[in-house]
């Protein structure tokens, strides 16, 4: 009998219908409501415990632990699911048009066929070329030799974690950071150090007293929009934190996937070169799908070295999809095209002041997320278990935390709601969230 309720726990997990944070009832009520001894809830919910799906808070009850894992099609999606931070697709921008017409265009010239082939990992010279153009807007005078076409960034941050940080080694970051970076990070088998954040982000106290311990030879930072908390660093900060970096030769990799949406500062990449990596994916700009970003290197010395770990683990940019994106930087589409995303943005995040009213969070007037600090009485796995009974997903603080102190707040991702209607009731199961109080717990 045991047995059979923690095998209908992982049931009831693994089809959504039990949700990370939510309250399970006690032992007395679920031994009534089944009619059998309470030795053997205890037993089940012992048992639960040992494999993972629960967890146990003395005082406050028994919660669900486990997340439902995704399944081949996906998870069992809530209606509206704002939990990845994707740019919207807004018809001014016309993605399909563009695309057909990019694709006629290529197919005139060589043939799309010709794309079905491999290529160098680190992009042709043709592409690199118009890469390092673009990128210039951010370091000003890069030449292709310094400048790496990635299959996303997430391929470049563990490639080029792979090139400089052995497994057991450390690097300084956020407190919170991407989650993909903490992924890139535990496949290299390399530790992340947190450092404390204020409202531009990383501390330079902090920082430097990191790299003056020698704790770390590299540095992962997100100085533009920082995902999750949106600070943008002041052009004195970056400033100050490349003079630590030189000071006290750390490696810099920079992670700027916002700048063509939000223009701040110059990169903190540009004041130390020969020691940075920087990368500028499209997915943020343009859409992820191109899964292409262009990443300046310390030296040419280093793009070798790169290329030839995409080789050893991604290969390259599928070509066909890295030669539209290079046409568009070239030909002015990606710069119309970004124009259009970015005001979508700007709408999207004027809508969620008028919803969420006065409710405090973060944002940028241009940015694709937000951030939400949550009440006390709304511990953040719950309310997002309860914004998931709504239809609503979002992501806990707990993705992007570096140690076991994740902060009570969650993310909102507005630029992947299919379109302002749906972004707006989402907002406003938000909202509703909000203003009441967090339910009971142990509710059957
Ligand atoms: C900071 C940051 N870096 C990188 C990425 C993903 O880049 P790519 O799609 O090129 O792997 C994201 C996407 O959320 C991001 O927020």
């Amino acid at each position: 009998m045991y047995q059979r309720i923690v095998g209908a726990l992982q049931d009831d997990i693994a089809s959504g219908r039990l949700h990370q944070g939510q309250s399970l009832p006690t032992h007395r009520a679920l031994a009534k409501a089944l009619g059998i001894d309470l030795t053997t809830v205890t037993r089940a919910y012992a048992e639960a415990q040992r494999q993972g799906l629960t967890e146990a808070t003395v005082g406050r009850g028994t919660f669900v632990k486990a997340r439902q894992q995704p399944g081949p099609r996906g998870p069992a999606a809530p209606g509206i699911d704002l939990s990845m931070n994707l740019p919207p697709q807004p018809a001014e921008a016309d993605l399909d048009g563009r695309l057909a017409q990019t694709l006629a265009a290529v197919r005139a010239e060589s043939g799309l066929a010709a794309y079905l082939t491999y290529q160098q990992p680190g992009g042709t010279a043709a592409e690199r070329q118009a890469a390092a153009e673009w990128m210039q807007r951010l370091v000003p005078g890069l030449t292709p030799d310094r400048l790496v076409l990635a299959p996303g960034t997430q391929a470049a941050l563990y490639c080029i974690l792979l090139a400089h940080i052995a497994p057991g080694d450390t690097v300084i970051t956020e407190r919170l950071t991407y989650p993909g970076f903490k992924a890139a990070a535990a496949a290299a088998g390399v530790r992340l150090i947190g450092i404390d954040m204020d409202e531009e982000g990383i501390a330079p106290a902090g920082l430097d007293r990191a790299a003056r311990a020698g704790a770390a030879k590299a540095v992962y930072l997100m100085p533009t929009l920082h995902n999750p908390t949106t600070a943008t660093m002041s052009a004195e900060r970056r400033a100050r934190i490349a003079e630590i970096i030189s000071k006290r030769g750390l490696m810099l990799i920079e992670d700027d996937p916002y700048s063509f949406l939000a223009p701040g500062p110059p990169p903190i990449s540009a004041l130390v070169p020969e020691r940075a990596y920087l990368a500028a994916s499209l997915s943020k700009c343009l859409a992820p799908g191109f899964r292409t970003s262009l990443v300046a290197v310390p030296d040419s010395a280093a793009a070798v070295r790169i290329a030839s770990l995409f080789r050893a683990t991604l290969q390259m940019p599928a070509p066909l999809m890295a030669a539209v994106a290079t046409r568009w930087l070239r030909d002015g589409t990606a710069n119309a095209v970004v124009e259009a995303v970015r005001a979508e943005a700007a709408a999207r995040q004027v809508l969620a002041r008028e919803v969420l009213g006065r409710h405090p969070y973060a944002g940028h007037p241009n940015g694709h997320h937000i951030w939400l600090p949550l009440p006390a009485s709304w511990p953040a796995e719950r309310f997002a278990a309860h914004l998931h009974g709504k239809g609503l997903a979002v992501v806990t603080g707990e993705a992007f935390a570096t140690d076991a102190t994740p902060p009570n707040a969650i993310r909102l991702a507005l630029g992947a709601a299919r379109g302002r209607a749906q972004l707006s009731k989402a907002l406003e199961i938000l909202s509703d969230a909000l203003s009441v109080r967090a339910p009971d717990d142990n509710v059957v």
